[in-house]
Formats: C-alpha cells, structure tokens, sequence
C-alpha cells in the first residue's frame, strides 16, 4: 500500500490568529489553494473551500452539534472527520490533515 505524502503547509503561529471570532469556520489561503478551516469541540479540522455539490462557499456555513460542515446553499452535511456526505447525497467532501507543531499549524496539502 502507497503512503501518501503531504506537502505540509505553514497555516498560522496560533489557533488565536487564525481569526475565528465568534466563528467556526474561516478559510485560509495557501498560496494558489483556499481551504476551510473549522474549530469543533477544540479541535481543528481542514476541508475544501467549495462544497462538493455545486460550489458554494462552505465559509458562509456552520458546524452542527455533530461535527458536520452544513453548506449554506442546499443544507447537506459533512463530517469534519473524512468529509463523508453524512446527509447521503452523495457528494464527499475533500479533507486535509492539520497538526499543531511547535512553531505553528500546518495543513498537509
Ligand atoms: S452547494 Fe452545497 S449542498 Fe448544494
């Protein structure tokens, strides 16, 4: 079996500047590639920035009591976990490890 390798990604020096506010999702640009990124129950969770289904920009969506990512245009769920379609339309959604190191957080792209 092939083990994947990531191209790890400088996010931010702390979870404090990556800005979340009274949000739990904000997108993040690295270099040519935007990605979410979504704080639930303390953790942190990369995925892509457009739903699967048609496009529309998961930012302006929420996370749910069971760690989903809702997109806000047609209300299907994702697991932050695997990104699987848990509302079973079909469409998975693309997730990205993150790791808290020493000197900051990265998104293995
Ligand atoms: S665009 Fe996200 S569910 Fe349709």
């Amino acid at each position: 079996m092939a083990i994947r390798e990531y191209n790890w990604t400088f996010v931010a020096s702390s979870i404090e500047s990556l800005g979340f506010g009274n949000y739990d999702i904000i997108q993040a640009e690295l270099g040519e590639k935007t990605i979410c990124i979504a704080k639930y129950k303390d953790t942190l969770y990369a995925f892509q920035s457009k739903c699967p289904h048609a496009g529309a920009k998961m930012v302006m969506g929420y996370i749910d009591l069971q760690g989903n990512a809702v997109c806000p245009l047609h209300r299907f769920k994702f697991s932050l976990k695997n990104g699987y379609n848990t509302t079973g339309e079909g469409y998975n959604m693309k997730t990205f490890p993150i790791e808290i190191k020493e000197d900051g957080i990265y998104v293995g792209l």
